[in-house]
């Protein structure tokens, strides 16, 4: 039997067919290497609409230590499992709730989907409705789809946030649940939360709160010396959704589902028997999970910890509001929101179309996300202020 090394993945004898030449790795590396040479990298720093980032490089160690593990297998890995737990109440913590019940799943989607089948699971029949924001990401459109739910949306004032009064008359007899946005796809708006878990309170209805954004910048903005959102969870929160994969410098797959209690945490799981690790309560969408996203996800959590969150966020919001002032100077654009409440910075063009201007900057190798009249930065930990700064230059030339 020989080992042998690639950066810590240990390959066994076991692992070749018979007539197998691990000799020949370089070969097909070295085809994929070309084959991927034209996607776009976070290291090349262009990537300016993206909500993810590079990992961080602890998160990546762990992830190929653990890349074989799967936690949907639960009886093998009570490490895994053990080390789930104290990410949910890791966050939990800092979201003011460490009793909170959580899974580490695929990201937002599943997050959004799971936290809707919950409430349906839990609800009396014919609850059919939830009342949402228009900034809602797209992912609740497919949790409506695939769970036979209809969206009401209500809409979003000047700063991006739910108006509640319409929320609170759209209230009724088919009402399932509400969802509110901390950290909205477009701006980063953060909804009133408070006034959401009072109105759930008030109806006795489920609540979601989708964070898979603002999730990991929220608990940190006041330690930066910001005035934060009132975020911290209270009585009417069922479930928040938290993204490591965007903020947390976590790999991809890697989203947080973290409901109120053991109750709301159960309420879709199924009992299944045929495991390898014996029988297990599975409460996640898909069966099979990474267990190197947990491995790598606790990790970055225990390293980065507090501080290291406090520094981050710190970093990306003093950037964030650099390039709202600098936007400020340039004729022709305007920031979307005057201060951004998070690291996400929208700019509209004033006389020409958002799209064409949009087109012309991924033509010199920027990629933006494009919305209805601005297009939008996401000041992720892999932008840098001296790429931002040609990125302006190039936007003036386009604008001239
Ligand atoms: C607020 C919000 N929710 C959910 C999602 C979906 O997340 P994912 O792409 O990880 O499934 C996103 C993605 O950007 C998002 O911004």
């Amino acid at each position: 039997m020989f080992i042998l090394l690639i950066r810590r993945v240990t390959i066994n004898q076991t692992d070749f067919f018979q007539d197998e030449k691990p000799e020949e790795y370089e070969k097909v590396l070295h085809e994929l290497d070309r084959r991927l040479s034209g996607d776009w990298s976070f290291a090349s720093g262009k990537v300016l609409g993206s909500m993810c980032t590079r990992p961080h490089p602890v998160a990546v160690q762990a992830f190929e230590r653990y890349i074989e593990s799967n936690i949907g297998d639960a009886g093998l890995v009570p490490g895994l499992i053990e080390l789930e737990t104290e990410i949910c109440s890791m966050m939990g913590g800092w979201w003011g709730n460490p009793k909170v019940s959580g899974r580490l799943i695929t990201g937002g989607t599943e997050a959004n989907i799971l936290a809707l089948w919950t409430a349906k699971t839990l609800a009396a029949p014919g609850r059919r409705e939830v009342i949402l924001p228009q900034s809602a990401h797209f992912s609740l459109e497919k949790a409506a789809s695939i769970l036979n739910l209809e969206l009401i949306k209500v809409p979003i004032d000047a700063l991006g946030r739910a108006d509640l009064d319409t929320a609170r008359a759209a209230v009724g007899p088919k009402t399932l649940a509400l969802v509110a946005i901390a950290g909205s796809t477009s701006l980063g708006a953060v909804d009133d939360l408070p006034a959401w878990a009072q109105l759930a309170l008030d109806e006795g209805l489920y609540l979601h709160i989708d964070a898979s954004f603002g999730g990991f910048v929220l608990p940190f903005l006041e330690n930066t010396g910001r005035s934060s959102p009132d975020f911290l969870w209270r009585e009417g929160y069922s479930s928040v959704a938290v993204d490591p994969h965007k903020m947390g410098r976590g790999p991809i797959p890697s989203g947080l589902l973290l409901w109120a209690d053991e109750g709301l945490a159960q309420a879709t799981s199924r009992s299944i028997s045929y495991l390898s690790g014996g029988r297990t309560r599975l409460n996640t969408v898909v069966g099979t999970r990474s267990g190197a996203s947990v491995a790598a996800v606790w990790t970055v959590m225990r390293h980065l910890g507090e501080r290291g969150y406090t520094q981050l966020v710190d970093r990306v919001m003093t950037d964030a509001e650099w390039l709202t002032s600098a936007l400020q100077e340039i004729p022709g654009v305007e920031p979307v929101l005057a201060n951004p409440v998070l690291n996400v910075v929208g700019v509209r063009p004033l006389r020409r179309r958002a799209a064409e201007i949009s087109q012309s900057l991924r033509q010199k190798g920027w990629a933006l996300s494009q919305w209805n009249d601005f297009f939008r930065i996401v000041v992720m930990p892999h932008v840098e202020r001296r790429v931002l700064k040609v990125f302006l230059s190039d936007l003036q030339e386009v604008l001239s």
